[in-house]
């Protein structure tokens, strides 16, 4: 599917996905998709990690990975090489790539069959907390963007009028949350790691926080948790996203402006807010994107103003087992931009253009969440 197929936005519905009820079959059928992919995520990756490590040439490359003087292609080469002479490496990656087609597969007739209930949802009046949605159908929508099929979603983010179904009754709940996908960890709790990151920024409190990229309201509600006095502000491309995001911050009482802008170009004025929170953005950005984007956060943050920026590991801060797991996604599962951000050591890319104070570390055993954070020069 392509751009045409994008709903209009003044036309989309709103909702919270989660009062909607999917197919018995369907959610049976993801429940088992689910617990699928956290075994293989877990168990048998455990396994293909031993493998890996018992190869006289994988553990080599182990001990020096991420000082090697090679470019990352050529090392990811060598650790995929290692990699696949495991039968239990390539078992688990059948497996990602069965899950990550199959959840479309069972989710979109599963939501269908509840269409009737699901119009009728969105057909009531949005409860009001003070928030805002502006939608701006001028916004350009890079091709990058529109032509993907993210995480082989078909259509891509906006490409079925009732993917915040799909997502927040069946694909969210009953596979995302049991984690072993990607850079998550199998029983990583997706909730609790965005509070985690929340956390990270580094003073007691703030006044205006700022997400570009912010989808729904996922990671603005772990800012509001942990900063309940901030005012959120959360800008995305997709008008599907930031209208469920709405949807969910006005149910559950919090107030939020929600702005369909570019990431690089957000019209906020300068120096305008305490914080910026970039999560899960990166990877899915160019290169080139990625740099508008942190200098157009740099430009919005008010002098002492902090940014915390967190997505999947750099190649050089896992195993390289871990490392060859994330390239897969790439080519595998409809992250065009998994590699090249991967390869990029973006601390130093932030202090380049201005940043001080800037840290990067993990949160968890194996490397994610992944945070860099840095601060706008008094
Ligand atoms: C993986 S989602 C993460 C969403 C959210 N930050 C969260 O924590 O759940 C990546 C988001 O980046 C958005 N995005 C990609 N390129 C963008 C751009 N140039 N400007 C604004 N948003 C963009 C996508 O539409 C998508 O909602």
């Amino acid at each position: 599917m392509t751009n045409a197929s994008l709903p209009d936005p003044s036309k989309l519905p709103f909702g919270q996905a989660k009062f909607v009820s999917l197919a018995q079959r369907g959610r049976a059928g993801m429940e088992f998709l689910g617990s699928l992919q956290s075994y293989v995520g877990g168990t048998v990756r455990q396994r293909a990690r031993a493998d890996f490590n018992a190869d006289p040439e994988g553990a080599a490359l182990a001990q020096n990975w991420s000082q090697r003087n090679e470019p990352w292609s050529e090392r990811i080469a060598k650790a995929k090489a290692v990699a696949e002479r495991s039968i239990t490496y390539r078992y688990d990656r059948l497996m990602q790539r069965y899950v990550a087609e199959e959840v479309y597969t069972k989710g979109i007739p599963a939501t269908e069959a509840r269409r009737k209930e699901a119009e009728a949802l969105y057909a009531q009046p949005v409860p009001k907390s003070g928030g805002s949605l502006d939608l701006d159908p001028t916004v350009p929508i890079p091709k990058y963007h529109s032509e993907t099929e993210w995480h082989l979603m078909p259509g891509g983010w906006d490409g079925y009028d009732l993917y915040g179904i799909t997502m927040g009754s069946g694909v969210g709940p009953l596979v995302f949350a049991r984690g072993g996908f990607a850079a998550v960890e199998a029983g990583d709790d997706l909730r609790q790691q965005r509070i985690d990151v929340a956390k990270q920024f580094p003073k007691k409190s703030y006044g205006r926080v700022y997400e570009p990229g912010c989808g729904g309201f996922g990671t603005l509600a772990a800012v509001h948790q942990v900063f309940p006095e901030a005012e959120l502000v959360g800008s995305d491309l997709s008008p599907h996203l930031l209208c469920q995001g709405h949807m969910a911050a006005e149910r559950m009482g919090v107030k939020v402006s929600f702005k369909q802008r570019d990431a690089r170009d957000t019209k906020e004025p300068s120096n305008s807010f305490d914080g910026v929170i970039m999560y899960a953005l990166q990877h899915e950005m160019p290169i080139d994107v990625n740099m508008d984007t942190l200098k157009e956060a740099l430009r919005i943050l008010k002098p002492g103003g902090d940014l915390v920026m967190s997505d999947p590991p750099p190649f050089a801060a896992v195993h390289p087992l871990q490392a060859v797991v994330l390239d897969w996604d790439t080519e595998h599962r409809g992250e065009p931009f998994f590699t090249v951000t991967r390869e990029v050591e973006w601390a130093k890319v932030m202090k380049d253009l201005g940043f001080v104070n800037v840290e990067a570390y993990s949160l968890g055993a194996q490397g994610y969440p992944y945070v860099v954070r840095g601060s706008k020069p008094e």
